[in-house]
């Protein structure tokens, strides 16, 4: 079988590894990687694979319709795999609008090009969104999200990306356009953007710079390795059921200050420094506003459906992020020039 993706946002982090996954594992599809190549898009992400015959980038902003529509002409796709999105909490409290632009206008510029080409015959069509568990808003010290969790986003970020999944689900009702929808826990992994929790304490670490723990350090997330996210994508992409969502999560919640604490643990050991030598680094910073206390996700059925359940221990996970940002730090020099450093100026400066 032979088919035509577009995976919108490839050149980030977990898309990177979506479209690595889908070219060496599908040598019969095309694969396009469409990308505007933001401060969180790098084709360096896909040097491996960008040679490769069944790969091709093209640069696109999904805000712009025009660029959408013409994409789908000159590729005519039966599958999208949509994760480009304005992506980082901090910076949604910032610039709300810039996450309306991409993560609700794109998402609904996607879905009107989808439904343009497709219309009339959707046999073997699929619009795939991948979204996040911060849909559900925050949980207290029990329970987990399931797929029936009622949606209650708290920041601007989440109310964008709850936004464009109902979006995705309206054009399912209205239109009967073919669409599936996950949405997954915290992902950690090589070619994490330094902005998030893990990748930016592992720079700031090897810079001895101070590692800012928001408020008390007593939240709670459920971690997940990034290529059982993208195995994950494959699987229900593939086989999951049309019209329905998958919730996907790493079974591995850790408060903040406890990971952060092993993380410091794992770098010292990894530099060669005595033990505990990063830790006066921690520093505890005023609170993000509307901080959600906690997420965790019930998996369930994806592991039951479709056989899901991640690979990588954290232990294991860990050790191959630390590892790939010590043999990348070319990788981690390039992207915290220029605007990096006037976000992490505005983030962190009071
Ligand atoms: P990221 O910020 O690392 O990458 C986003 C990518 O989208 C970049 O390559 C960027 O250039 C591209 N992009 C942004 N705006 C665009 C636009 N207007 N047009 C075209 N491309 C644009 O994001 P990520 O962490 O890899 O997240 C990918 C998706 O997965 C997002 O939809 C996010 O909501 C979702 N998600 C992320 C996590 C996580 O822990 N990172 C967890 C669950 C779900
Ligand atoms: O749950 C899935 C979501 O996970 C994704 O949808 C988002 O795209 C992704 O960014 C992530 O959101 P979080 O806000 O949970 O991730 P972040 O790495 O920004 O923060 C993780 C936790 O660490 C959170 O409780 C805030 C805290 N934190 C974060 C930063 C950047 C700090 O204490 N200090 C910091 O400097």
């Amino acid at each position: 079988m032979s088919k035509t993706i577009i995976i919108t946002g490839g050149a980030g982090f977990i898309g990177s590894h979506v479209v690595r996954l889908f070219v060496n594992k599908y040598p019969e599809y095309k694969i396009i990687n469409l990308d505007a190549l933001t401060y969180a898009g790098n084709l360096e992400n896909l040097k491996d694979v960008e040679d490769k015959p069944n790969y091709v980038f093209e640069k696109a902003d999904i805000i712009n319709k025009d660029e959408v529509s013409s994409a789908f002409k000159k590729y005519n796709p039966d599958g999208i795999i949509h994760l480009a999105a304005e992506s980082h909490v901090d910076r949604s409290i910032h610039s709300p609008l810039d996450f309306v632009y991409t993560n609700v206008i794109g998402t609904v510029n996607l879905l009107n090009a989808s439904k343009e080409l497709w219309e009339g015959n959707f046999e073997g069509k699929r619009f795939y969104h991948v979204s996040t568990d911060e849909v559900y808003g925050a949980l207290g010290a029990e329970g987990l999200f399931t797929e029936e969790t009622p949606y209650s986003p708290n920041s601007p970020y989440s109310a964008s990306k709850a936004s464009s999944d109902h979006f995705v689900r309206a054009y399912g009702e209205t239109y009967h356009l073919p669409f599936i929808i996950s949405n997954c826990s915290n992902n950690y992994g090589p070619n994490h953007f330094p902005e998030k929790l893990i990748p930016l304490f592992i720079n700031n670490i090897i810079e001895k710079k101070p590692l800012p723990v928001y408020g008390d350090g007593k939240y709670t997330r459920d971690w997940l390795f990034v290529k059982d996210h993208a195995t994950a994508i494959d699987l229900v992409f593939h086989r999951g059921k049309e019209g329905e969502t998958y919730n996907i999560g790493g079974f591995n919640e850790w408060q903040n200050i406890d990971l952060v604490k092993l993380l410091v643990k794992k770098m010292d050991e990894k530099l060669g420094n005595p033990e505990g030598a990063s830790e006066p680094l921690i520093t505890f910073v005023k609170d993000r506003p509307g901080h959600d206390l906690r997420y965790a996700i019930d998996a369930t059925k994806i592991n039951k459906e479709l056989g899901w359940y991640p690979s990588v221990t954290f232990e294991e996970g860990l050790a191959k992020t630390i590892d790939w940002f010590f043999e990348n730090k070319e990788w981690l020099k390039n992207v915290t020039s220029g605007e990096y450093q006037t976000y992490y100026e505005k983030q962190y400066s009071n």
